[in-house]
């Protein structure tokens, strides 16, 4: 069965501008999908109607088969139990005056999920690299990159079944950039990707799976391989000539 899908799904801020046009998507357990389209194409607002902060204007959502609906506070907890996100930001995105384990923990507070915490924080900690001993330390005590993994760090602490991902490498020197793909790349064995971002380079090196958004509409989905070896669309052929080598 599907995880998550979208049918048709249509969206505009306002009545005069549609920003998503008839989008559909199957999502698989166990995808990595990399949503890739140039700035304002759409990527983010999807990822909000994806978290039912946004609800479509037509078209449907549905999770395993049930209708995502907002309204619907028990669907919507144990639906953020297992659908997390990251954001690009790993400065805005952690609260400076909260330590790493309360920061880690929220989603366990917020969810009220049983179980020890402090334990379940130390288990995310070091699935993203970090080393437990920095529960007691501040986010400004780190760098941009370690920030980031104790965003996802944050993210995976609740055991999610979707991971969903918004330019969340985009921020970071390129170093830093390949270091956290590579985490992404592991946990992605693990759970479902959804990876948005601007730069086809970094979804493939990342995802399984590319789908390609301009202006609001998929004009391109499919395997990784073959669209990158032999994109079918306009729009996928100009994204790879902005990429200056792709890996073999
Ligand atoms: N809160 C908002 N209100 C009105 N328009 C918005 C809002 N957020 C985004 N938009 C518009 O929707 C379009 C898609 O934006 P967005 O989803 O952020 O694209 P992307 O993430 O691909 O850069 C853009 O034209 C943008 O200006
Ligand atoms: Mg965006």
């Amino acid at each position: 069965m599907s995880l998550l899908k979208l049918d048709n799904v249509s969206f505009g801020y306002s009545s005069t501008k549609t920003v998503l046009d008839g989008v559909s998507l199957d999502i698989q357990p166990g995808d990595s999908i990399g949503l890739v389209g140039e700035s304002g194409s759409g990527k983010s607002t999807l990822l909000r109607l994806l978290l039912g902060l946004t609800r479509p204007n037509s078209g449907s959502i549905s999770f395993k088969g049930a209708a995502l609906d907002p309204r619907n506070a028990a669907f919507m907890r144990a639906y953020r139990r297992q659908v997390q996100v990251v954001f690009q930001d790993p400065y805005s995105s952690l609260d400076p005056r909260q330590t790493v384990l309360s920061i880690v923990a929220e989603p366990l507070r917020s969810l009220k999920i049983a179980g020890d915490h402090r334990q379940m924080v130390i288990d995310a900690l070091v699935s993203v690299g970090l080393e437990p001993d920095i529960l007691t330390r501040y986010p400004h005590e780190f760098s941009g990159g370690q920030r980031q993994r104790i965003a996802i760090a944050r993210a995976i602490v609740a055991g999610p079944e979707l991971l969903l991902a918004d330019e969340a490498v985009s921020a970071l020197d390129l170093s830093t950039r390949i270091r956290i793909v590579e985490l992404l790349k592991q946990l992605s064995a693990k759970m479902t990707l959804v990876f948005v971002s601007h730069d086809i380079g970094v979804v493939a090196a990342l995802c399984e799976k590319i789908v390609i958004l301009e202006q609001g509409r998929i004009v391109e989905a499919g395997a990784t391989r073959p669209i990158l070896t032999n994109p079918q669309h306009p729009y996928t052929q100009r994204l790879l000539s902005s990429v200056p080598r792709m890996p073999a």
